[in-house]
């Protein structure tokens, strides 16, 4: 069997929430602990990989081995994307990026009054999307949380984005996802898929790099 099964192979992988500010003390943002991303950038390494992991805010401890970039907003994980995934071979999408962000930023603390506050949101960009429609693209591997219909919908999600591959997960319920250490996942490909069994996620990092070797190996 072979120790390092992803020596020489590059990656970038996005982990965490991001922070979209209203203000210098508040922002808008997703319930994800970037747990799951952090143990894939943790094992991948120690399958040999060369490892970047763009995170989020966190509270984790940076992966020994990555090299971690460290960002708060959709704009900021975007650009520092963008900056670095020419060249890499395989990217993984594994954080919560906010659909949506203030479209203006106060520069000072809003201050409280009495009536309603309206807030404008703006799209952030697609970068998952973005990456898998790039020429030449990398392996993309991206990440689906549902509340239902779990299969159809990562799917969707796989051929509207392009991926190569998706790992999708039921949240909102008892079988873990976000913001807890164990997951269940369905991981889907073009002709093919696989149900990983509710795990710790560092377990669930080891099943997901070990199908990502075998759709990485057979599409390059
Ligand atoms: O469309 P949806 O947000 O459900 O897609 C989830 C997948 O897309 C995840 O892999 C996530 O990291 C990625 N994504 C992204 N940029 C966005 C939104 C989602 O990379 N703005």
């Amino acid at each position: 069997i072979q120790q390092q099964p992803f020596a020489g192979v590059r990656l970038l992988i996005t982990a965490g929430p991001t922070h979209e500010a209203l203000d210098p003390v508040r922002f808008i943002g997703n319930r994800s602990s970037g747990k799951m991303g952090y143990a894939l950038a943790q094992v991948l390494t120690e399958l040999g990989a060369q490892v970047i992991l763009v995170s989020g805010p966190t509270a984790l401890p940076a992966p020994p081995l990555a090299r971690l970039v460290r960002v708060e907003s959709a704009a900021e994980m975007h650009a520092a994307v963008m900056e670095r995934v020419g060249e890499c071979d395989i990217f993984i999408a594994a954080a919560a990026v906010a659909d949506y962000r203030p479209e203006l930023q106060a520069s000072r603390k809003l201050k409280k009054h009495s009536g309603n506050i309206d807030l404008r949101l703006v799209p952030n960009p697609d970068i998952l999307a973005e990456v898998a429609a790039r020429n030449p693209a990398p392996f993309t591997l991206g990440f689906a949380a549902e509340t239902e219909a779990l299969e159809a919908n990562a799917r969707a999600k796989l051929n509207n984005k392009g991926l190569d591959m998706i790992a999708a997960n039921l949240v909102g319920g008892a079988e873990g996802g976000f913001d807890r250490d164990d997951n269940a996942l369905l991981l889907l490909w073009g002709d093919g898929q696989r149900e990983l069994p509710l795990m710790p996620k560092h377990q669930a990092a080891r099943e997901i790099a070990r199908a990502l070797m075998q759709r990485y190996v057979t599409s390059t």
